[in-house]
């Protein structure tokens, strides 16, 4: 990694490790990040960056003002844990029952932490202003997108966005990252179907819901197959199909349910329309009711090139071009600062945590996922860079 002043500063290196073994230590889940927030908040007074506790105390966003008048750039972190209970053996594992930051949330908090402490001291050189989004349910209902609607985007409006997220598939010192596409939109489907109860000896008296539950499941296979482009990736699985009782009855109700992953907002409305007039019609056409519950969640993750662009040149400054991976495929998991890209120019990528020389143990969400802290200073270095790269872009450019 390029080192400078602040990079080599031995100190800010415990600090970061020390931050972050303090919260992984007391890790909060979605919607319960009061704890977390007080924690973060009283750091940000310690730096003097003005702060605002938002979502009933589970989020904090801080605004540090530089000099000039140049663009807002917000940095993002998640700050919840996962309902997993902790079997890392560490010394500093979770000391809450079945809660555990398997998923690198702790690492966020603290990478931005420690770019807010080393931003804060440089606030008057800075071309600009700076806001830090400590978001909570990113695991659960999307506190990206409650966050923008409590306002964190605007006095000051932001110009540009940026995240990170940890990923064991990579070496401490790498980054990965990709142009436009980057993870999915994920939307949820139900589809009741209503027909009549028989004797099974008897179809001709009843409406069998199966037999038209075997249809949809059948039709719906076309849509990606036929009218997707190959080279496209979108997905339809009903991972659930509940109906009927007993063998010699048929069954007057079935119900499927599913989930639709696409990477952008024009397939994600194709998609989801095409799934709720096929089975509406096919359920037409066998004389069933059929009721279609489309119930959409996170937004598609889509960096904007210019910020992309910017990332991709501090990357390979930081780490060096032979550590920045450029990801040739999307993820069809689901990210919600997805929320940010929607609103905003922005960019997300990963951050290596792996030991280098060894393999990859464990993925996130494992009861045993770990991270080496080195990748802590990597983290707030790139964000720092990053930051100071888009200050110096003009507004809207
Ligand atoms: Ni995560």
């Amino acid at each position: 990694m390029k080192q400078n002043e602040w990079t080599k500063d031995g100190a800010l290196k415990q600090k970061l490790i020390s931050t972050r073994r303090t919260i992984h230590q007391h890790p909060s889940l979605s919607c319960h990040e009061e704890p977390t927030a007080a924690f973060i908040a009283k750091r940000l007074e310690e730096l003097e960056i003005p702060c605002e506790v938002l979502l009933d105390g589970c989020s904090v966003v801080g605004t540090l003002q530089g000099k000039g008048d140049g663009p807002v750039v917000g940095l993002r972190a998640d700050i919840d844990a996962l309902p997993i209970q902790e079997e890392t053996g560490l010394e500093f594992a979770s000391q809450n029952p079945g809660v555990m930051h398997a998923c690198g949330h702790d690492a966020h908090t603290t990478i931005l932490l420690g770019a807010a402490e080393v931003l804060s001291g440089m606030r008057n050189e800075l071309n600009g202003t700076v806001k830090f989004f400590f978001q909570p349910a990113e695991e659960s209902i999307g506190g990206a997108q409650r966050m923008i609607e409590a306002g964190c985007l605007e006095n000051p409006h932001v110009d540009y966005v940026l995240g990170l997220h940890i990923n064991p598939a990579f070496e401490v010192g790498q980054v990965g990252l990709r142009r436009g596409k980057m993870y999915a939109a994920s939307d949820m489907f139900d589809i009741v179907i209503r027909g009549k109860g028989a004797h099974g000896a008897h179809p001709d008296e009843g409406l069998d819901t199966i037999v038209v539950a075997a249809n949809i499941v059948n039709a719906l296979q076309s849509v990606i197959s036929r009218r997707v482009s190959p080279f496209e990736s979108t997905i339809v699985t009903i991972g659930k199909i509940q109906g009927g009782t007993v063998r010699n009855q048929i069954a007057d109700r079935t119900e499927l349910n599913g989930i639709i992953r696409t990477l952008d907002l024009k397939q994600r409305a194709f998609v989801t329309g095409r799934v709720r007039e096929i089975a509406e019609s096919v359920g037409k056409g066998l004389d069933a009711s059929v009721e279609v519950n489309m119930i959409p969640s996170y937004g598609p993750t889509i960096n904007d090139d210019a910020v992309f662009d910017v990332v991709a040149d501090v990357a390979q400054r930081v780490v060096g071009e032979e550590n920045v991976f450029y990801e040739d495929r999307p993820e069809l998991g689901t990210e919600d600062f997805a929320y940010f890209t929607l609103e905003r120019p922005s960019c997300f990528f990963h951050l290596g945590c792996r030991t280098p020389g060894t393999e990859k143990q464990v993925d996130l969400h494992n009861s045993r996922f770990t991270i080496d802290e080195d990748c802590l200073m990597v983290g707030v270095a790139l964000q720092v860079e990053n930051t100071l790269a888009l200050l110096r872009h003009k507004k809207g450019e």
